[in-house]
């Protein structure tokens, strides 16, 4: 017996990197999982139809900063499934992002990473939650960053999207407690997800060593440290948790 057996979820930038670690993950505890990406997760969705069966998965291609394809990927998820319990907002504009200073981010890649991970969020919630409220129950994951916290240099539209995700949590778990639904942000410190190694390795040498040697345990973060924290926030474990950020980092942020 899975931990979500009968849940649906979508994760958003469900094809690849991390979020691809999340759509196996809830799959394996029993959740009919919706891949969306703007990337085609139909490849991860075969993998995941192998292991559980036809009806455990779906993809979809969908940018999740455009308000339409947000509301097609909703309506063909509940098409699909019939219901929506976990959304895991994961999609955001990271990986690729070069290393700046702030005085030369160009306002066209500002906007666009607002547009990604500040307003992607958001739209995905907005048309999510409705769903979930008439079940009054549902489970919103929220993807930060530790370094939101830290403050870290040369990525501040993305650092500022983070810290904007964070805060909108805490305002989404106080609107939506009365419908049954938890918000909570996952935090994870700097990971190897295999996006960040394959597309910036630039920042993997800046950040790594530096980030191992913030942390109460010293090594190197992989995908695979998250999803003992990402189950419980889906699952009914954490059904009296909400407006909560969980640091899964090796004791790096102390929250
Ligand atoms: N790797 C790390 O060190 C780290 C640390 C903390 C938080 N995070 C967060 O974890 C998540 C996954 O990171 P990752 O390392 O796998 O990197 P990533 O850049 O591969 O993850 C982003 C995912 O979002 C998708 N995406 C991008 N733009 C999209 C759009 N407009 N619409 C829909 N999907 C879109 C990408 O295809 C990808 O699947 C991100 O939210 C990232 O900010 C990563």
């Amino acid at each position: 017996m899975g931990r979500l057996d009968g849940r649906v979820a979508i994760v958003t930038g469900g094809a690849k990197g991390i979020g691809r670690h999340y759509s196996f993950a809830l799959a394996a505890q029993g959740a009919r999982v919706m891949i969306a990406d703007i990337v085609d997760g139909a490849g991860e969705a075969a993998e995941i139809a192998a292991q559980h069966g036809a009806n455990s998965v779906a993809s979809e291609i969908c940018d999740v900063s455009d308000e339409s394809a947000v509301k097609r990927l909703v309506s063909a998820t509940i098409e699909r499934f019939g219901q929506i319990d976990v959304l895991v907002n994961n999609a955001a504009l990271y990986a690729p992002l070069p290393e700046q200073k702030f005085t030369e981010i160009d306002v066209d890649l500002w906007d666009r990473v607002m547009a990604v991970n500040l307003r992607g969020t958001f739209l995905m919630a907005k048309h999510v939650a409705p769903h979930m409220a008439g079940r009054r129950y549902g489970k919103i994951i929220n993807i930060g960053s530790g370094t939101a916290v830290r403050g870290i240099p040369w990525l501040m539209h993305y650092v500022a999207s983070k810290g904007g995700i964070m805060a909108m949590t805490r305002a989404m778990s106080r609107e939506l407690g009365d419908d049954g639904i938890r918000v909570n942000t996952l935090m994870p410190g700097f990971t190897l997800s295999d996006s960040i190694v394959n597309e910036n390795p630039g920042h993997v040498e800046t950040a790594r060593n530096r980030a191992v040697a913030s942390r109460a345990l010293k090594r190197d973060i992989h995908p695979q440290d998250l999803l003992g924290a990402l189950i419980f926030l889906a699952s009914a474990d954490s059904d009296f948790v909400t407006g909560q950020t969980i640091a899964v980092d090796g004791g790096n942020v102390n929250t």
